[in-house]
């Protein structure tokens, strides 16, 4: 455990704050409009922890009157309540006021489809589609709460290194706050539907020689050294968005928990936003108990996995290479944040290998879903973890689908145009403009159909 294990502000700590920015090592605080992009004591990452809501007397909120709150700012105006995100606020940002900047995003559904929950052997599952998100990603949940700081703190420019998500997300936020944005990406690693957005929404965009790793240490650098403001996931206000995926779940189920949340595994950001959601929630009172976190690697790039099976005993870093970009990352920042998360929520993590990702996005996108390759890895940690024992019949289980079907269709096309030994290729026929034409393509599906 680190210095910093506090969930909310004591009652006799820091008067009349609301947040604080507080060092996970040391336990330094920052003032919440303190745009440092790491503790400037020991370099350690900052957490924010705010105050817990109170009512109007300034007694603490009972949860019915949180759940009440969240409810009511659903249909509120201006959107920027409405938003999944801000409806949220008073455990995300509560001094944001009129700084906000949001699409709005979040509101994404729970999708409980028979065709994936059969081939993953799990009745109960439901999958949380965050590519409902504007950009396509739940990058724009922390991306619409760090822009929002940005603007508080009168940024010139904002940074990120991506493996294409994040950067789209920033390219978009910057754009609508008026601030430059600038993004570091691993020239040549980044899927076509995210480099297309990222340019389009004019964002300077580095195609930088080198992995992702390598993205994160020249960005923090340089923005250091250029007074850039950081908008990774390290970033605290990103995390504090993130957390709403979680507090969305438990909204749509009604504040019940389910037995597992099972999500996809690369920097660790969202691992640790989703554990700091679930502490947080448990010290309000919203739920009465923790659902199992599961966080899956893809086999390549698995160094958390490897560091869960030895009990954590160290950080492991790994040369990263998964067909799955997104999680393409081999020494993940939000690493103890993340064991905290494991370990607080009694969780697992798992790996799973590229075929079994592309097996799970077949079915994904056989149903009418559809998702990006990294999304997939979580339907197939499910399916491990079926397999092994581990989710039991009648076991409630949410399995987030992190990304759009159409952030990588540079992978889809040579799937189902171009690989000869994909069985489930669902070739284009180009024919002649002619009714016959039609009419024999319809009679060799159907013959094939019945053959199969
Ligand atoms: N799924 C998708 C679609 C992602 O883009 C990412 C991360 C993850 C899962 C993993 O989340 O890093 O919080 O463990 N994408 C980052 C990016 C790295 O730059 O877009 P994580």
């Amino acid at each position: 455990m680190g210095a910093n294990d506090s969930i909310f502000l004591g009652a006799h700590e820091a008067p009349g704050v609301q947040s604080v920015q507080r060092c996970d090592a040391c336990g330094h605080d920052l003032p919440e409009l303190d745009a440092s992009p790491a503790c400037p004591q020991c370099g350690g990452l900052l957490a924010i922890i705010h105050r817990a809501p109170a009512d109007s007397m300034g007694a603490p909120a009972s949860p019915a009157a949180l759940q009440h709150a969240f409810m009511q700012h659903c249909c509120a105006r201006p959107a920027g309540h409405a938003s999944g995100v801000w409806r949220f606020e008073s455990l995300v940002m509560p001094t944001a006021g009129a700084a906000i900047t949001s699409h709005p995003e979040g509101n994404t559904p729970l999708l409980a489809r028979a065709r994936v929950s059969a081939w993953a052997g799990c009745e109960g599952l439901l999958l949380k589609h965050e590519g409902y998100n504007p950009t396509g990603s739940f990058k724009d949940r922390g991306m619409t709460v760090g822009t929002t700081q940005a603007v508080r703190t009168h940024a010139t420019a904002v940074a990120c290194a991506s493996t294409g998500n994040t950067s789209a997300a920033l390219a978009s936020y910057a754009a609508q706050a008026g601030i430059p944005g600038l993004v570091f990406v691993p020239a040549g690693k980044v899927a076509l539907g995210k480099m297309a957005q990222t340019l389009a929404y004019g964002a300077t965009t580095l195609l930088v020689r080198g992995d992702f790793d390598e993205c994160l240490r020249l960005v923090q650098q340089a923005s250091k050294e250029l007074g850039i403001y950081l908008l990774n996931s390290i970033n605290p206000w990103r995390v504090e968005g993130q957390k709403t995926i979680v507090l969305e779940i438990l909204q749509q189920l009604g504040w019940t928990v389910p037995d597992f949340i099972v999500l996809p595994a690369g920097n660790l950001g969202n691992t640790a936003a989703f554990g700091k959601a679930l502490r947080e929630a448990k010290a309000l009172g919203l739920i009465a108990k923790m659902p199992r976190l599961v966080s899956v690697q893809a086999a390549g790039a698995a160094p958390f996995a490897k560091a869960f099976r030895d009990g954590f005993r160290e950080r492991h870093r790994v040369q990263a290479e998964t067909i799955a970009t997104a999680i393409r990352i081999g020494d993940p920042a939000s690493w103890d944040r993340a064991v905290r998360a494991i370990r607080d929520s009694d969780g697992l993590v798992l790996s799973v290998t590229d075929d079994e990702i592309i097996d799970a996005k077949v079915q994904i996108d056989a149903a009418g879903v559809g998702c990006e390759p990294a999304s997939a890895a979580s339907v197939a940690g499910v399916k491990q973890l079926v397999r092994d024992g581990v989710i039991r019949s009648g076991d409630r289980v949410v399995a987030v689908l992190t990304g759009h079907v159409l952030k990588d269709p540079g992978m889809l096309v040579e799937l189902h145009q171009q690989r000869d030994d994909f069985a489930h290729a669902n070739r284009p026929v180009e024919i002649d403009a002619s009714v016959q034409a039609v009419a024999d393509v319809i009679a060799r599906r159907s013959a094939s159909r019945e053959r199969a």
